[in-house]
């Protein structure tokens, strides 16, 4: 049973994912046929407010809250009170008062969504926050696998790049651990971060092992601005070491496929021609987040039942 607020994957058991997952596919089947006026949540407001940048999360939360026929509130941060200094607390007290039923964070910082679901009443959820979890990311890329490979026991994945700085790597670790999958890991050693091997992962020794005989390999987005902070040489070296290539990929599974988060940067962490083949799965990965975030703002909102 899913409580308040969703702000991490830690959080939720092993049933609590499947449910969430079970509900996406109710999700993906019904917006697939067509269907984009549900009214599961009619008369029901959800706040969206995004302190970092977003193209997917803040769309998709969107989306599947009109879909299942929720009023939405769009908080522009850049030109919101927040700008004259109104703390995060009193930000989520005032969409409190305009009667929102759930907020949607991103924030910068790790634990500001705790922070937030700590001071209001009403639900929220966890789209990002800092370097701690992005837990609707894991939960699609959950149910993105269930649909690829029909369960997580024993499934093998691969997750390569920027480990270090990544909420997704984290929120995925924690949940395909507590799904049964195994988990191999392969970053810059400047990108890894210390005591990971304490999740129970794999640390391969190259890019190479990491992909070997893999279900699924996932990229991380490199962040090309930490250039100017010397964390890897160049993008070249970076291709050429951990970069997600043709090559590399046909030395794991014969159904094996490729995930991202996205943004992807093209030709960095994974060659244009991987992302463009049918072993890339990241733009089902974005429809498959329409999906899970309507499944979880229905189960928050108003409870697991159809
Ligand atoms: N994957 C992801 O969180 O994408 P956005 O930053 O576009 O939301």
């Amino acid at each position: 049973m899913l409580k308040k607020d969703l702000l991490d994957i830690n959080s939720l058991t092993k049933e609590d994912i499947l449910s969430i997952l079970e509900e996406g596919e109710r999700m993906r089947d019904a917006v697939e046929s067509g269907a984009k006026s549900l009214d599961a949540l009619r008369d029901r407001s959800v706040a969206t407010l995004f302190y970092e940048n977003s193209t997917r999360t803040k769309n998709s939360f969107e989306n599947a809250a009109r879909f299942l026929g929720a009023n939405v509130v769009s908080v522009s941060v850049g030109n919101s009170s927040v700008k004259k200094g109104e703390t995060l607390i009193d930000t989520g007290m005032t969409l409190e008062r305009i009667m929102t039923d759930a907020i949607v964070i991103r924030h910068e910082v790790a634990g500001a969504a705790k922070l937030l679901a700590d001071n209001v009443k009403c639900h929220v959820l966890n789209a990002g926050d800092g370097l701690h979890a992005h837990p609707t990311q894991a939960l699609l890329d959950f149910l993105t696998m269930k649909e690829i490979f029909g369960g997580f026991e024993g499934l093998e994945v691969a997750i390569i790049g920027d480990i270090k700085h990544s909420r997704v790597a984290r929120s995925n670790i924690e949940g395909l651990k507590k799904l049964g999958a195994n988990v191999r890991i392969f970053a810059p050693n400047t990108l890894m971060p210390q005591g990971i091997e304490r999740t129970g992962v794999k640390i391969a020794e190259s890019v190479e092992e990491a992909c070997d005989n893999a279900d699924v390999i996932m990229g991380l987005r490199i962040q090309l601005e930490r250039q100017k902070k010397g964390l890897f040489p160049s993008v070249g070296e970076y291709v050429k070491y951990y970069g997600i290539t043709k090559e590399r990929v046909a030395l794991a599974k014969k159904n094996a496929v490729v995930m991202h988060p996205a943004p992807v940067n093209r030709g960095v962490e994974i060659a244009s021609d991987v992302i463009d083949s049918d072993k890339s799965y990241i733009y089902r990965q974005v429809t498959n987040g329409l999906a899970v975030r309507m499944a979880v703002l229905k189960m928050l909102i108003i409870g697991g039942e159809r």
